[in-house]
């Protein structure tokens, strides 16, 4: 596996490769790779003949008062789980080279990024397709996976590539799990271990809406109404976020349907959790 640094070097690795009739398949991360990061690459390399991954910690998506300089990161731990997983290359960019001078152009996608996410976190998903559409334009991948986690990112980098003619596959991996249901994250690694039964509340409240769904129930606020008692029933919670929503245009509905998408964000203790789960499961992952 090679580690490239400069995106001068990497465009023309890339170069190199499509000139020999190679393809290549993407997943962008900002590292500290856990089974869920894993799970992208693994798909990747069915997808296209060679794979790049790349590390960077964009911080035109962090806002001022969130987690950019605690964001856990450990490149030697990254290179050898990549290195396992026969990564071809891992992008490894500094932040001078991506950022030579404060950024002019920004990517923004309307409509899709206003509410949920987007409202506590102003400026994110520019910062994100911002970073995503340079990350590409270097790379020039065939296909790009995104864990389907993050499903606002995901829904703006699709339109983003169907609005800007970016002639690269999106593919969606599914949210993979611990165990216990918890969303693979890494920021995991800041809730405290008296939390941990807090963070479950928004698997929980996943299992208590399908249940609902099977029993019947249609109209989206008495299912909404009972999943806020259930979270609101562990310690240290505080709900920012919680509506079920079409799972492609991401609009809030008043009855389930077979794209019913059940969004949540919550924090426990001092950490933002999201997940998000397809009620009837019968349009397959989002
Ligand atoms: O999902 C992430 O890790 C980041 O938002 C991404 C897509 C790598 C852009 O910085």
């Amino acid at each position: 596996m090679r580690i490239i640094k400069s995106p001068e070097e990497m465009s023309h690795w890339s170069r190199e490769q499509l000139a020999s009739g190679m393809d290549i398949g993407f997943v962008p991360t900002m590292g500290f790779f856990h089974e869920g990061h894993l799970s992208l690459m693994r798909m990747a390399a069915k997808l296209a003949e060679k794979v790049v991954v790349s590390i960077f910690i964009n911080p035109i998506q962090f806002g001022t008062d969130e987690d950019l300089s605690e964001y856990p990161r450990d490149l030697n731990r990254d290179s050898s789980f990549a290195e396992n997983e026969n990564v071809d290359v891992l992008f490894v960019p500094e932040l001078k080279s991506m950022y030579p001078e404060p950024i002019k152009t920004k990517i923004s996608v309307s409509g899709l990024t206003k509410e949920f996410c987007g409202a506590s976190r102003p400026g994110h998903f520019d910062g994100v397709c911002t970073v995503v559409t340079k990350l590409f334009n270097i790379v020039r991948p065939s296909v790009a996976v995104f864990g389907s986690k993050d499903f606002q990112q995901l829904a703006a980098i699709r339109r983003m590539v169907a609005d800007l003619n970016i002639d690269i596959e999106i593919v969606a991996h599914p949210t993979v799990r611990e165990n216990d249901g918890l969303a693979m994250s890494s920021r995991n690694t800041y809730l405290a271990e008296e939390d941990r039964q807090s963070a479950l509340s928004l698997y929980k409240a996943n299992n208590s809406a399908k249940d609902m769904v099977s029993a019947g129930y249609s109209e989206t606020a008495a299912i909404i109404d009972k999943l806020e008692v259930l979270i609101n029933s562990y310690d240290k919670v505080e709900i920012e976020y919680l509506a079920i929503v079409n799972c492609f245009d991401l609009q809030r509905q008043k009855n389930i349907d077979d794209n019913s998408l059940l969004i949540m964000a919550v924090k426990v203790g001092r950490t933002r959790l999201i997940d998000n789960f397809l009620l009837h499961g019968k349009t397959g992952d989002i």
